[in-house]
């Protein structure tokens, strides 16, 4: 069987992302009713490398790993021989003769790819410049724990047309519901992403207007002004028209509901009012991100 790499949304079936939810609602059910998690991994190692900082994803996948039997080993970029010029090719042939699975989290989205290219364990994307896979299949489960299914709802990204936006615009196709983006002409995502998300059927409508975006939306979500990797260029002039406050999420539905993949910086891309208020479900969404985790590694090694 070849390895099941879980690498950008683009590249796994609709069905399979699917059952990685199902199957991960499931594990949390389990957990929230006092059963615990069954071992499915128990003897199995995964290795997270980290060329980045995290708080979640590494919390996450490290409880994730030990709830389902298994194992962790956490390697910093800056403490490893890649550091001093070992190749992601030759890492990865390495790793792959002591671990089961690779997490890393990255800039370029070449390191993921040759990772998954030269070792011969499952890799999984644990954030890149272009990419969120997890962060967003976590999204998707929050989202339809509390309004239901997300397949023909509407979406409204607002903000930088970052990684997490990407994940979103995958999202979109594999999932079947409405994406809308208002972004500035300079940060608004690529041709060729509104291309695969065109031929992929997915209806992604971008605009430079936040109020046309939201008009009537059931989700609205944004994410850091300044992603990791691009502290230098200060963008937060272009970016001060795209703050999600109360009046724009009032042009949402009433039930529209609220969502940052944190962390958040309260007075930039999102007000106190919105993301401490009651339609934000940010808490949820960084505790579905552990048991998302579970259904991913479960696919990936199970
Ligand atoms: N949302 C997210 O990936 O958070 P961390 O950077 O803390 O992992
Ligand atoms: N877009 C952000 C997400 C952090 C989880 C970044 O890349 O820094």
């Amino acid at each position: 069987m070849s390895v099941k790499h879980f690498l950008d949304l683009d590249g796994i079936p609709a069905a399979e992302l699917r059952d990685i939810l199902t199957d991960s609602a499931r594990m949390k059910a389990d957990l929230k009713a006092g059963k615990g998690t069954e071992p499915r991994l128990a003897g199995k190692t995964l290795a997270m490398l980290f060329e980045k900082a995290s708080t979640r994803t590494r919390v996450s996948f490290e409880v994730a790993m030990k709830q389902l039997g298994g194992m962790t080993v956490v390697l910093r970029q800056e403490e490893m021989q890649l550091k001093r010029g070992e190749t992601m090719a030759d890492t990865a042939k390495v790793l792959s003769r002591y671990v089961d699975a690779i997490m890393i989290r990255t800039g370029p989205a070449q390191k993921l790819a040759d990772l998954a290219k030269f070792g011969s364990v499952p890799v999984i994307n644990g954030l890149t410049d272009t990419g969120h896979p997890c962060q967003v299949m976590a999204d998707i489960l929050t989202f339809e724990e509390h309004r239901g299914p997300i397949t023909g709802k509407s979406v409204a990204w607002i903000g930088d047309a970052n990684n997490v936006c990407i994940s979103w615009v995958h999202a979109a196709a594999k999932f079947g519901f409405e994406l809308r983006i208002a972004a500035p002409g300079a940060l608004a995502p690529k041709p060729d992403l509104l291309d695969w998300a065109k031929q992929h059927g997915a209806t992604v409508r971008v605009t430079t207007e936040p109020r046309a975006a939201v008009a009537g939306v059931d989700l609205v979500t944004t994410d850091t002004w300044v992603s990791m990797g691009q502290e230098v260029a200060n963008r937060n002039y272009l970016l001060a028209p795209y703050s999600v406050d109360q009046a724009l999420m009032a042009c949402a539905k009433p039930e529209a509901v609220f969502l940052h993949c944190l962390p958040a910086h309260r007075g930039e891309e999102v007000t106190e009012e919105v993301i401490d208020g009651p339609q934000s479900l940010v808490w949820d969404e960084a505790e579905n991100r552990l048991h998302v985790q579970k259904g991913i590694l479960a696919w990936c090694l199970a």
